[in-house]
């Protein structure tokens, strides 16, 4: 219990991932679409079969037919007809979906707004990174694999990717983004329900292609505002000589390649910004809830983990890697 409620934090409500309980205009646009499709579908396979039946249960006639060799016109006229009108529906029935799916697409730009939250998404192999931009450096915040945003609140996201192509799904909120290196590209949405909702990478981008997933957090815009206050701040200083031993420990060995703490002599940026760790629920972009036995995990050997991913085993001291674990959980 108390894991899940430190993974899913205070609902104790299990993130969701379904385009089926759209939480915004876009999403709830996309999930018309999808009922309109099921049920011309659906009719339409269930009229294919009641004819296939009837054909099927039709009685045969025993022994061979004698040739035709003057075949009744009037028949086959009738046949022809059939078939035409049979196949001029099937264009019709394609030919809405088409349209009701372009103007599906469009609306998803409807939302374009003068004052909207940018979010800048980095996609790569295989965790997400978040930027909430700011002209005053000081306020800039960089975070990984969890994102937050108000609610009623248009979104726009600035997609990138670092190494391959990935694809940005939040199915409750947007329709999929694919994220490509080199070219920025813009995706709207709004959440209009507090929650937190799962998203995941939609294009295969390599062996962890499954295990890349984030969280979007939709909260109140107060919520929101002191979240974004807190991540703004440089990270908590060792409360004491554990953790401070942890922060020296992070800082002489390998971690300090590749990851910021701000506040710290850490400013790598290969792996995610871990200023703010311990405010995120999971760590390794879903794989895991966040709490000290997965971190240490994660530290000895991320690679029996999460297999390819670009950290590697780190063999340490276990006094070492307890403090290690207490300095890193202490960065909320
Ligand atoms: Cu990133 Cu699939």
């Amino acid at each position: 219990m108390a894991a899940s409620v430190l993974l899913f934090g205070c609902g104790g409500k299990q993130p969701q991932q379904t385009m089926l309980r759209p939480v915004g205009p876009m999403a709830g646009r996309i999930e018309g679409l999808w009922w309109f499709i099921f049920w011309i579908t659906l009719a339409v396979f269930v009229l294919v079969i009641v004819a296939l039946t009837a054909a099927a249960s039709t009685r045969r006639v025993e022994g061979a037919l004698p040739p035709e060799i003057h075949p009744d016109e009037t028949g086959e006229q009738r046949r022809f007809r059939r078939v035409a009108v049979c196949t001029g529906l099937t264009f019709a029935v394609l030919f809405v979906i088409l349209v009701y799916s372009i103007r599906t697409g469009a609306y998803m730009n409807a939302l374009v707004s003068k004052n909207p939250l940018t979010v800048e998404v980095v996609g790569h192999q295989w965790w997400w990174e978040f930027h909430y931009p700011n002209s005053d450096a000081s306020m800039y915040v960089v975070t990984a694999n969890e994102m937050h945003v108000p609610v009623k609140t248009p979104v726009v996201l600035l997609t990138s990717a670092t190494d391959v192509i990935h694809s940005f799904w939040a199915p409750n909120l947007q329709g999929k983004r694919d994220l490509i290196p080199g070219y920025q590209t813009a995706i709207w949405f709004q959440a209009d329900q507090e929650g937190t909702y799962r998203g995941q990478c939609a294009e295969f981008c390599g062996a962890q292609h499954a295990h890349m997933a984030f969280n979007v957090v939709a909260e109140t815009p107060e919520k929101f505002r002191a979240w974004l206050e807190q991540q703004r701040k440089p990270a908590n200083n060792p409360a004491d000589a554990v953790a401070q031993h942890g922060q020296e420990v992070f800082l002489r060995g390998p971690c300090v390649m590749c990851h910021t703490i701000r506040g710290t002599g850490a400013g790598a940026r290969v792996g995610p910004d871990l200023t703010h760790l311990a405010s995120r629920s999971t760590i390794a972009a879903g794989s895991l809830p966040n709490n000290a036995g997965s971190l240490a995990g994660w530290i000895t050997n991320s690679q029996a983990i999460k297999p390819g991913n670009r950290m590697p085993p780190i063999s340490l001291p276990a006094q070492d890697l307890q403090a290690l674990v207490k300095f890193l959980r202490s960065l909320n």
